[in-house]
């Protein structure tokens, strides 16, 4: 996704309340990491970013812990994705090298940004097969919490999925949807779907719930409370619902949409897709 990061003249500043915000070191990483973004042009190498021990820690240990729980909680169709695409459990992997391996696979390329991505820009890309990424990992004393994407998101979660060739068409058909959206409610509508499905999909998989979007299987507070009937609400998988719900990204999800399989997921989501435009949003909802 876009980033809440305001990045100017690769000077990044992060809210007050952000966990880096008063780490000096942490916060000329990020300007660093974001200058190598912002120097990046496509059709050039995708430029390597040194992370240093604490950042490679950072990742080794989410890794590792939601390694294991997608065995349990992901749907099937992601760790295809994840099997084939083999993350590193001991380093930051570069996202040059994802981006090889993720091509390979489904023809999509990860692409680095240096952070605020505006929203039609991020979900363009999409159409082209190209996902926009960030390359900065979260503060290290949180190493559960992000306030905004990270690598670890994008990579752990979006890049998981974009090594699934189903699922690489889903998010191609999600940009050529974004693409017909001419007005802001339109294109707002369509942000919602995109939200509550490959971001917080939820899909039944042998008679249990499973995590089907990036945010839930990249979030280790997401990934124990998605299914947690006392704290959060599974309702029935309504495109003209999703499209008009609010939902707050500071919080862990209370509402979320739970489809009755990943295959009627993904052919409902084409089918909305396949003729999104600024109509849709009033003709679904009647
Ligand atoms: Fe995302």
């Amino acid at each position: 996704m876009s980033t809440v990061a305001d990045v100017t003249a690769f000077d990044v500043s992060l809210p007050a309340d952000h966990p880096g915000a008063h780490d000096p070191a942490y916060r000329a990483r990020r300007d660093t990491i974001a200058r190598v973004g912002a120097a990046y042009r496509r059709g050039d190498p995708i430029p390597d970013v040194e992370y240093t021990d604490e950042e490679h820690a950072v990742w080794a240990r989410v890794q590792a812990e939601l390694g294991a729980l997608h065995r349990t909680h992901a749907c099937r169709a992601y760790l295809r994705g994840s099997d084939a695409l083999v993350l590193p459990t001991d380093r930051v992997p570069q996202l040059r090298e994802v981006d090889e391996r993720v091509h390979a696979l489904t023809g999509f390329h990860i692409d680095p940004v240096p952070g605020l991505v505006d929203t039609r820009t991020f979900y363009g890309a999409l159409a082209e097969r190209r996902f926009l990424a960030t390359q900065y990992i979260r503060h290290h004393s949180v190493p559960h919490y992000t306030p905004e994407p990270d690598i670890i998101h994008e990579i752990i979660g979006h890049a998981n999925m974009l090594a699934d060739p189903e699922l690489a068409d889903l998010y191609e058909a999600a940009g050529h949807a974004s693409q017909r959206a001419r007005t802001p409610e339109a294109l707002e509508f369509f942000s919602r779907v995109f939200w509550f499905t490959l971001e917080f999909g939820v899909v039944t998989e042998d008679g249990w719930p499973r995590a089907f979007g990036a945010g839930i299987l990249s979030s280790f507070g997401e990934i124990h409370t998605y299914a947690d009937p006392l704290l959060v609400t599974h309702r029935p998988f309504d495109l003209a619902a999703m499209g008009s719900h609010d939902y707050d990204i500071t919080q862990y999800q209370p509402v979320l949409f739970r489809a009755d399989s990943t295959e009627r997921l993904l052919a409902d989501l084409h089918a909305f897709f396949a003729d999104f435009d600024d109509e849709t949003p009033e003709r679904i909802s009647r």
